[in-house]
């Protein structure tokens, strides 16, 4: 099967910390054969460079960066991964006609989680997510802030009453699987993929009493 038989999944990192959960779950899609379009907010750039000691390019030359960066073979993986700029409007994940999987912004900044919970889609990135809504498809957000504020509780209410799932990266010790950074982005990631639809991945033994 190759990339334009399946439905993509829009991904939006935004400039909350931890944008290894997002590039986490951009390996995960790609290893499980599922198509990504990819969309980094400006504010991301000095949080990635921060943290990922990592330093992109723009959205038109940053696939191949990001495809080494997760140890991906760029010539088996370069047709499933989408770049765009979050300027970019008019990009395929902005109008509801280009059909998705659904959409995931992760991590989600309080300042993205108030335009979405608003309807202020002045960014393909709050337009995408905008747009999966309305088309009733899934829209999960990992929101990353401690501690919430009222405005940020109510964004959340509002965007889960609109249909989206509010998942935020909650640490979980009930499993030895989850002793360790990795475990715990492990978990996160997985949590998204179930509630993608995407149950085959395998990132955490299933509980089973
Ligand atoms: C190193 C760093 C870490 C940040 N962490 C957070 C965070 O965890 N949550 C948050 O809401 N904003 C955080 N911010 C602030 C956002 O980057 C800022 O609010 C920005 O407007 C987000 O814009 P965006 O949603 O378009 O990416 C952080 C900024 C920096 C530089």
């Amino acid at each position: 099967m190759n990339s334009s038989e399946k439905l993509p999944t829009v991904v939006g990192i935004t400039g909350a910390t931890g944008s290894i959960l997002g590039f986490r779950l951009v390996k995960a899609l790609l290893q499980l054969d599922e198509p990504v379009d990819l969309v980094i907010s400006s504010s991301s750039y000095p949080v990635i460079t921060q943290e990922m000691s990592l330093s992109l390019p723009g959205p038109a030359e940053q696939r191949d960066a990001i495809l080494e960066y997760l140890e991906l073979d760029v010539s088996r993986y370069q047709d499933w991964l989408t770049c765009h700029s979050n300027k970019q409007l008019g990009a395929s994940p902005a109008s509801g006609t280009y059909l998705t999987r659904g959409m995931v912004v992760i991590p989600c900044s309080m300042t993205t989680l108030g335009k979405m919970a608003s309807g202020v889609s002045d960014n393909l990135v709050c337009r995408a997510a905008d747009v999966t809504l309305k088309e009733r498809r899934p829209l999960i957000v990992i929101p990353r802030e401690s501690p919430f504020n009222l405005i940020h509780l109510e964004n959340m209410t509002r965007l889960h009453q609109a249909g989206g799932v509010i998942l935020p990266p909650v640490l979980s010790f009930y499993q030895e699987a989850f002793n360790s950074i990795d475990g715990q982005i492990n978990y996160t990631i997985g949590k998204v993929l179930d509630h993608l639809g995407l149950t085959e991945h395998g990132l955490f033994p299933r509980w089973s009493g």
